[in-house]
């Protein structure tokens, strides 16, 4: 079978871990989705940039949309970030019928409905796990797994910069300045920094997963949103004397058939488990009808993790979608060709 060819916008952090993860994994990808899955155009800002993972081998552009455009492109991934152009490259891939996924929890903030509209009505795949926790599903969960259940409230740590500061002065003393700058060398923290540091990279996740969770659009601008801006390693230190610990909170729930959400900063009993998430993890605490008390935990942040995230919506995107997509006529391409499972 041909392989499926992707185009990716952005070859940062994330975009180059997807490029890692395709080479070192490219088996357990075939044989798991019966289709060998290829990088094949990359568009990025500036393509002579020195990169810890070269480009060599890649078409490289410098135009998002022309590589939307290309028609040996069968798969979308964006990880440049940001509104514009990231949506409008969105939106036309899925006007071709081409498969997106996208870590990018600005663009389904402020665009998802748009775009996921678009997607349904063309019957087209719009994938988006890595765009909240990083590595942690949650997307999915919500969407799928919980969907015949009713979300009554969640709770979570949804920024893995602001909890990695926050743990490097609980624990390091750190000062606030050193610790971001850190999680910047670590590839944490959104191209500008201040998104993660106000609550708005925060404040997106809780619009998408809100919005999800009760089924209506929560926009960003109903949030109440507080950062961490004024918090002292002072700050942080009474607190730990007290036996509190001060985390970057994101809340959501249901009351009286209206939708409250906040993020902000607050004080938890060093006991609580949210306040036992440490360094870049992410966690989610959701109370459902159903189920009761559920919690998903892991890294929210970093190349590697987010990756998974991405790659996992590619499989699972080339699986939904495998008849419209490209094939030679040898194969069927679905169900999964040469893959047995063997008595344990
Ligand atoms: P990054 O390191 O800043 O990389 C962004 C990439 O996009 C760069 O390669 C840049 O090109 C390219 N780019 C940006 N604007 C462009 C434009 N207008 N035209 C062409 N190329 C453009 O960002 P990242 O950390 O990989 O994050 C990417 C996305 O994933 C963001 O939406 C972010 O919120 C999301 N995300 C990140 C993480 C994480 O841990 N980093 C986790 C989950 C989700 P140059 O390289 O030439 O500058
Ligand atoms: N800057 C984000 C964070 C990346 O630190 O959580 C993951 O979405």
């Amino acid at each position: 079978d041909q392989p499926i060819r992707l185009g990716m916008l952005g070859f940062g952090t994330v975009g180059q871990a997807v490029a890692r993860a395709l080479q070192r994994r490219a088996h357990e990808i075939a044989t798991r989705t019966g289709r060998a899955i290829v990088l094949h155009r990359v568009a990025v800002r500036e393509p002579a940039k020195p990169r810890p993972v070269a480009l060599d081998g890649l078409h490289v552009h410098r135009s998002p949309l022309e590589v939307v455009e290309q028609p040996d492109v069968d798969l979308l991934i964006e990880v440049m970030g940001g509104e514009e152009p990231a949506a409008s490259a969105i939106r036309r891939a899925l006007e071709l019928g081409k498969p997106v996924v996208t870590a990018n929890k600005v663009v389904m903030a402020r665009r998802g409905p748009e775009l996921l509209g678009m997607a349904r009505r063309r019957g087209v795949p719009l994938l988006f796990e890595a765009a909240v926790g990083g590595a942690v599903p949650i997307i999915r969960p919500v969407q799928e797994s919980l969907a015949s259940d009713r979300i009554l409230a969640l709770l979570g740590i949804v920024n893995g910069t602001t909890n990695f500061i926050l743990t490097e002065m609980t624990d390091a003393g750190a000062a606030f300045e050193a610790a971001l700058q850190e999680a910047q060398r670590r590839g944490y923290a959104e191209a500008d920094p201040s998104a993660d540091v106000s609550g708005l990279d925060a404040a997106c996740k809780l619009s998408v997963l809100a919005s999800l969770a009760f089924d209506r659009w929560v926009p960003l601008d109903r949030l109440d949103v507080r950062g961490l801006e004024g918090i002292t390693a002072r700050d942080v230190q009474y607190a730990g004397e007290l036996g509190l610990a001060v985390k970057l909170l994101a809340f959501s729930r249901l009351r009286d058939d209206a939708i409250e959400a906040w993020v902000g900063p607050a004080l938890l009993p060093r006991r609580h488990p949210l306040a036992q998430v440490r360094g870049v993890n992410n966690a989610i605490w959701l109370v459902t009808e159903a189920a009761g008390e559920l919690m998903f935990y892991g890294p929210g942040a970093g190349g590697d993790p987010t990756a998974a995230a991405v790659l996992g919506d590619v499989m699972d995107a080339v699986r939904r979608h495998a008849a419209r997509l490209p094939t030679d006529s040898r194969n069927g391409s679905w169900p999964v060709a040469g893959v047995e499972w063997e008595p344990a």
